[in-house]
Order: C-alpha cells, then structure tokens, then sequence
C-alpha cells in the first residue's frame, strides 16, 4: 500500500521529515503545506512538482490524503491534529504531542473516535543506539538499573511557544519509557530551572525523575551551552551503558567496571570491579526513516506504533508535573495512577 501524506510545516524540523518522506517506497507526497506558502517552495526546490499550500484546509478537502505529518509550532499541533483527525486522516505529529495534557487527551480520544492513528514524533526512540539500550537493559545484561543521567545541551534553538523542559524534555522522557524495563516506571517529577531575563522563559533545566524501583533518572538540558553534548549513562549492578551521540565513533560503550559489595571479611564498604570498556558497533539507519516506516505499517497493517498518543499523553503528564514542581519548590511531583504507566 502506498500512503498518501502532506506535510505540515516547512520549518527547521519539518526540512528533516520531508527529506525521509520522499525517500520513503510507501509513501505519496502529495502536498507540502506552510501558512509562509514561499518558504515551503523554497524548500521543496524548484524542479519539485509537489504542490505547496497556504492553508490545512486544503489538505482536509483532499480524499488522495491519507494521512498528515504536522511539524508546525507546538501551540498550533492540538488544532491541526484534530482538524485532520475530524477529516478522516491518520497525524503524525511532532513532539511534544500538544501543549497540555488535556489537549492530548482530546486528541487520543478524537483519533479512537475517528478510528484512525495517532502518532507522536519521539524521534530517538526509533534511534539505534536506543534500541540497543533497551534491549541490553530489558535482557537484564546491565543487571538492576541503579541510575539514569542524561545530558542535552547547546546553544539551542529558543522556541517561540514552549520552554526548554517541553522542548527538550520530551526526548529524555520518551527515551526513558523506551528503555526501561516493563516493572519499573516513573513514580515523581522535580524540576528546577534557569530563566534568563531577556529571554523570559526557562532556558536550563534540570529534571530528576524518581523511578518505582527506587533509583533516580536525571536529565540536565539547556539552550545554553556552548558546548553541545547528547550524553547518557544508564548505571546497572552488572554494566554500565554510557551513549554519547556526539561520538561518531565510539557512540555507544558498555563498561563491565562499577562499585560491587564488599566480601564479609574485608571490613571495607564497597569493592570495585574494573573490567573491560566494550564499544558496540550500531547501524546506520536514520531514525525518521523508521518511524515513517512503522507510521505507514500502523496504517496499512494496523501495527501498534512504539510512540502513539497514548506514550505523547504520558510524556506530556510528566513535562506538566516538572513544571508545577519548578514552579513550587522544585520539589517531587508524584505522577498520579497512569501518568508514568509505560506499557
Ligand atoms: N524531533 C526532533 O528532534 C525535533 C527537533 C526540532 C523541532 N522539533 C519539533 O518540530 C516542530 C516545529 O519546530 P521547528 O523548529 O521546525 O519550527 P519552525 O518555526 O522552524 O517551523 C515551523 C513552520 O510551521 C509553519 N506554520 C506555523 N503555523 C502553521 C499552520 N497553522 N499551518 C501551516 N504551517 C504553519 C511556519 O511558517 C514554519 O515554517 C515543533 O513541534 C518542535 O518541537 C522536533
């Protein structure tokens, strides 16, 4: 089955899906829409054929549509989203799902109602490396997870609409959810943040997500940094994981090392095991060319994509749970019944 799509959203991000859209063997596109009409021309190039439009009602109007992929600003994703899904089309949507919980709430039930997919863009959920995690930490080859922290960081792009934890916190969040083992879940959020004057909004923060095993999972993101680094290191009692994403060539290293108990005699509180740094070698799959894949098998096959709404909604509970905590004390948030649920 070929799927046939329109873009929404000629921006920064929605230059990345268009590219893996017209790659895509499944695929049809057949309309690039921008309410800045010039600058989805621009993009497309000018031997494109492709169509651009001004307005979503266009696209709605079109029975070829079968389905829409809106990168647009996060305010606007809840309108668009409901639009097509009333109009009898399949969303793919950017991260974060929404801007509120409640408007991913309405837009999962409208894409139950309306019987078609919703999906979210968690992009790095689809990455190698990701994948690889999890099925390292849900093999139980790292052994019980003790620790999670993340690193996100560089002179970022500030977006217009959303502060720095509801831009880059989605990706930690959602990564979470894809590693974690099925009986471990996010229990409570704390968030405190660093609001520049002229800026007027959060531009670093730092999240710490308290797990149901009793381990913390912090992540630190900032626009700030001159430096940019995408850094995690998951802590097991057996191995410990560490994922640089900047390191073309050593991305991902799992060091058989950490701080063991000591024996009952040595009267010491801790030994350490200092074994072998394994680098593991990745493929090279880009990690939109996969989510396109698993969004057009979600409308062709009825496969259950791994970032539906229902894994947006969660994220989303979580971003508004940090952000009541940095609005308080930065104190723990707990996520109540279902919020942090992952499966
Ligand atoms: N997955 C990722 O790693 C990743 C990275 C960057 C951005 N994003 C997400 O992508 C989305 C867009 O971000 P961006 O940086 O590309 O923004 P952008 O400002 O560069 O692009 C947004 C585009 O949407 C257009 N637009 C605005 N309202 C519209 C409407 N109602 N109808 C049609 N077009 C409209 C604008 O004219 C603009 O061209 C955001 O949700 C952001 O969080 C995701």
């Amino acid at each position: 089955m070929v799927v046939g799509v329109s873009m929404i959203g000629a921006g920064y991000w929605g230059r990345n899906l268009l590219r893996n859209l017209q790659a895509a063997d499944e695929v049809s596109l057949l309309s690039l829409c921008d309410t800045d009409e010039g600058k989805a021309r621009r993009l497309l190039g000018e031997y494109s054929t492709v169509p651009v439009c001004g307005s979503i009602d266009a696209v709605l109007e079109d029975s070829r549509v079968d389905a829409v992929v809106i990168a647009t600003p996060v305010a606007t994703h809840c309108d668009l989203a409901l639009a097509a899904i009333e109009a009898g089309k399949h969303v793919l949507v950017e991260k974060p799902l929404a801007a509120s919980a409640s408007d991913g709430a309405k837009m999962v039930q409208a894409a139950k109602d309306n019987g078609v997919v919703l999906m979210v863009d968690h992009t790095f959920c689809y990455a190698p490396a990701v994948r690889r995690l999890a099925a390292m930490v849900r093999g139980g080859e790292l052994g019980e997870i003790q620790y999670i922290d993340s690193v996100r960081t560089n002179l970022g792009i500030v977006q217009p609409d959303v502060d720095v934890l509801w831009d880059l916190g989605p990706h930690d969040l959602s990564i979470l959810e894809a590693v974690l083992p099925p009986d471990v879940r996010p229990a409570a959020v704390s968030a405190v943040v660093s609001t520049p004057s002229h800026l007027g909004r959060p531009a670093s923060v730092h999240m710490s997500v308290r797990l149901s095993n009793g381990a913390i999972a912090h992540a630190y993101e900032s626009w700030l940094s001159p430096v940019k680094s995408r850094r995690m290191v998951i802590g097991g009692s057996r191995r410990i994981a560490v994922w640089n994403d900047v390191d073309p060539v050593q991305p991902l290293v799992v060091y058989d090392r950490g701080v063991d108990p000591a024996g009952p005699d040595t009267g010491a509180p801790a030994s350490y095991r200092s074994g072998d740094a394994v680098s593991l070698a990745l493929p090279g799959d880009e990690p939109l060319h996969t989510m396109i894949g698993e969004f057009v098998d979600a409308i062709a096959h009825g496969c259950n994509p791994r970032t539906d709404g229902e894994a947006g909604l969660r994220v989303l509970r979580q971003l508004e749970a940090a952000s009541v905590s940095h609005a308080s004390d930065g104190g723990f948030v707990t996520l109540a019944a279902g919020e942090g649920d992952q499966w």
